[in-house]
């Protein structure tokens, strides 16, 4: 019987393997926040660029917390939204359904809601303090009942988990890390969580929203090591009763580069190389090198979109980058080989970091974030 590849490229991971510290991490936060009932003081971002499996982490860390009992609000930031008012409105869905108090909580939503209006939406929106102070109260209000809410009902807390979290609202983030703070004084904590993911810009743009910000942690998410690539090929395959011959596992390895999206492409295009193979078979090193053209073609067809949604100011930049090697590049080798000022290439720079496209090293530098795109841009312009 020919079997269905257990691959996912461009889909949410079933499993995370690789992340064993990121999701020991959520574990203890677990303990912490529903067997001990505290409140977890700070706002834990995870960062990385695209495909480095953010979302995927962030779904293993919910099922951390609903097998501890936590009920959880997830939230995909979005820029045309406002983040606190999203926030509210979800925290609903996870009142009890029948209980007296969801309903007088329901209510406060609503008014939570409109008061903090929607003016100031859209992450370029400025704001005044005094409307901070309110909106964070309101969300501390509602956070508070809530968890009451939840509590009384046999609940052990609640949990905010925020995904592509650079696309929030300035405004949402600010009364986010205001209420966080007022929040940790012992007397009013209640046992909750805000746990969030995003691009490695993030943590510039929040520092710069907000008075807080040591309310936020900002922790970036590497790439996989050799060991989580080979399980991450290897498990799924066994779940399937089929294994990776060593070689063949070497070479998969080897290929990925340590980029989650591409394991996947790897797994399901030499999945498809071996015929989807029956429980008992093997793949072989020849069916990841009949994989590998098209696996290259569809990183191609990544790079290219990438390439095509750039302007032209960021095609220069993005192509100097290139020609000097892709990783480590330090802003002056730009501009001399440009010939010009740094003034030129801030707004591109920005831009290509804010999108993930670039991501900034030590000192500055800059380095492009999926493996394969120095090269790919290379042949581009020698063309
Ligand atoms: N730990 C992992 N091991 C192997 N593959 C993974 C892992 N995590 C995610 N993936 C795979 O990597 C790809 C990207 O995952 P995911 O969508 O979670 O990343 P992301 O960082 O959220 O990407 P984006 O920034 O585009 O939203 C998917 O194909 C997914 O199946
Ligand atoms: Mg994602």
């Amino acid at each position: 019987m020919n079997q269905p590849s257990p691959y996912t490229p461009g889909e949410v991971a079933q499993e995370v393997p690789g992340r064993a510290a990121q999701l020991a991490f959520y574990r203890e936060r677990a303990k912490y926040i529903g067997l001990l009932g505290n409140f977890s003081g700070r706002i834990t971002v995870y960062h990385a660029p695209r495909g480095l499996g953010k979302t995927s982490l962030l779904r293993g860390a919910q099922r951390i917390f609903r097998s501890n009992g936590i009920k959880t609000v997830w939230v995909t930031a979005n820029e045309d939204e406002n983040l606190l008012a999203t926030l509210l409105s979800e925290m609903r869905q996870v009142l009890p359904a029948t209980s007296k108090a969801s309903h007088k909580v329901r209510d406060s939503l609503d008014s939570f809601t409109i008061g903090i209006g929607t003016a100031g939406t859209g992450a370029k929106a400025t704001f005044k303090p005094s409307e901070t102070a309110s909106k964070a109260k309101a969300f501390q209000q509602a956070v508070i009942q809530t968890v009451a809410a939840i509590s009384d009902d046999g609940g052990k807390g609640l949990v905010f988990l925020v995904d592509e979290i650079q696309s929030a609202d300035k405004p949402s983030l600010r009364a986010i890390a205001h209420a966080w703070q007022e929040l940790s004084e012992p007397e009013k904590s209640p046992p909750a969580g805000f746990f969030a993911v995003g691009l490695p810009g993030i943590q510039e743009y929040i520092t710069d929203a907000v008075t807080f910000s040591e309310r936020y942690q900002f922790i970036p998410l590497p790439d996989l090591d050799e060991s989580g690539v080979a399980e991450a090929l290897l498990e799924p395959a066994q779940d399937k009763q089929v294994t990776w011959e060593q070689d063949a596992l070497q070479q998969a390895t080897k290929l990925a580069q340590g980029y989650p999206y591409k394991v996947q492409l790897i797994g399901d295009e030499s999945w498809r190389a071996a015929q989807f193979p029956e429980p008992g078979r093997a793949i072989t090193i020849s069916d990841v090198e009949t994989a590998t053209p098209e696996i290259n073609r569809q990183m191609r067809t990544l790079f290219a979109a990438r390439w095509r949604s750039a302007s032209k100011k960021q095609r220069e930049l993005i192509s100097a980058i290139a020609e000097l090697g892709g990783i480590n590049v330090r802003r002056s080798q730009i501009t001399e080989l440009l010939g010009v000022d740094t003034g030129a290439i801030s707004v591109p720079r920005d831009r290509l970091l804010r999108i993930g496209v670039l991501e900034s090293t030590e000192h500055g530098q800059l380095s492009f974030t999926v493996p394969g795109f120095t090269e790919y841009v290379q042949q581009l312009n020698e063309r």
